[in-house]
C-alpha cells in the first residue's frame, strides 16, 4: 500500500486541497496530513510551526486566527500553477478525503506536549460532529500523550504512533496504547526492529521513501505501507 506525503508533497504544494487531489490522482487510496490549532482554536492542515516557508507569508500558526491564516497563499512558493491555494482547515480536508474516497492517516501535529491535548479535544470534535467514517480514518502522532487522549476520547479509531528513535524499549512503551500500526523513519527500519513489530501484530509503515527502487527491499521486511512525497514514481 502507498500513501501521498502531505497530500503528495513532490506533485503539488504540501498539505493543500490540491495536494490531496494529486494523491487520488496518483492512485493512492491513503493520504497523509498534518493539522494543528489557529489562535482561535480551529484544526488547520499545516506542518511547521510558522507559515514562513510554505506561504506568502510570515507568522505562527498557532497565533495567528483561522482568518489570517486563509489570506496566505500556500501555493505560489511551489509553482504558480497552484497560485492562491489556501491553507485547507480539518474540515475542508475531511470533505475532500471523503469525495475521493481516500482513507485519512491524520498526523497530530504537535510542536509542544502543551499543545497535545487541546488539539486532539478539537480534532476529535470534528470528527464527531462530520461523523467522518471511523474505518476512513487513522490517528498517528509522534506524541504519546496525544495517542493516549485518542485513546481516551474516541477509542474507536485508529491510532499510530511514529517513530524516529527507536532502542529496545519502545515496543514494551507502545503495548498500552493498544495501537493499530507503527510509522518508522525509513532510515532507522532495520530487518529486527521490523520483525518485533510484525511479531506485534502491528501495522507497519515507514516515511518518508521517496526512491522507488528500495520499495521491494522494504517490502520483504514486512513493510505495510510506504508513505512518499511522490506517488506517481511507484508501480
Ligand atoms: O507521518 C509521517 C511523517 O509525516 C512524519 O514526519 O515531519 O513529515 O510530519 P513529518
Ligand atoms: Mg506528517
Amino acid at each position: 500500500m502507498l500513501t501521498g506525503h502531505r497530500g503528495a508533497a513532490l506533485l503539488a504544494p504540501e498539505n493543500t486541497l490540491a495536494g490531496i487531489e494529486a494523491a487520488a490522482k496518483a492512485g493512492v487510496n491513503w493520504v497523509e496530513i498534518d493539522t494543528q490549532l489557529s489562535a482561535d482554536k480551529v484544526p488547520v492542515v499545516i506542518h511547521d510551526k510558522t507559515v514562513n516557508r510554505t506561504s506568502n507569508g510570515k507568522g505562527k500558526v498557532g497565533e495567528m486566527s483561522v482568518e489570517e491564516l486563509k489570506a496566505v497563499d500556500v501555493g505560489s512558493w511551489f509553482s504558480e500553477d497552484f497560485a492562491g491555494e489556501t491553507i485547507p482547515t480539518l474540515a475542508e480536508a475531511l470533505e475532500t478525503c471523503l469525495r475521493l474516497d481516500l482513507t485519512l492517516n491524520l498526523e497530530l501535529k504537535i510542536h509542544n506536549d502543551v499543545e497535545a491535548i487541546p488539539l486532539v479535544e478539537h480534532v476529535v470534535k470534528l470528527i464527531k460532529t462530520t461523523q467522518f467514517p471511523i474505518d476512513k480514518l487513522l490517528l498517528s502522532s509522534f506524541n504519546k500523550n496525544a495517542l493516549l487522549h485518542c485513546q481516551t476520547l474516541i477509542p474507536e479509531v485508529r491510532r499510530g504512533f511514529i517513530c524516529e528513535v527507536w532502542n529496545d524499549f519502545s515496543l514494551d512503551s507502545l503495548v498500552a496504547l493498544e495501537l493499530f500500526s507503527v510509522h518508522m523513519d525509513h532510515n532507522i527500519l532495520t530487518p529486527e526492529i521490523a520483525q518485533s513489530i510484525k511479531q506485534e501484530e502491528l501495522t507497519l509503515m515507514i516515511w518518508t521513501l521517496n526512491q522507488p527502487e528500495k520499495a521491494q527491499h522494504f517490502k520483504e521486511m514486512g513493510v505495510d505501507n510506504i508513505i512518499t512525497d511522490n506517488p506517481d514514481s511507484f508501480d
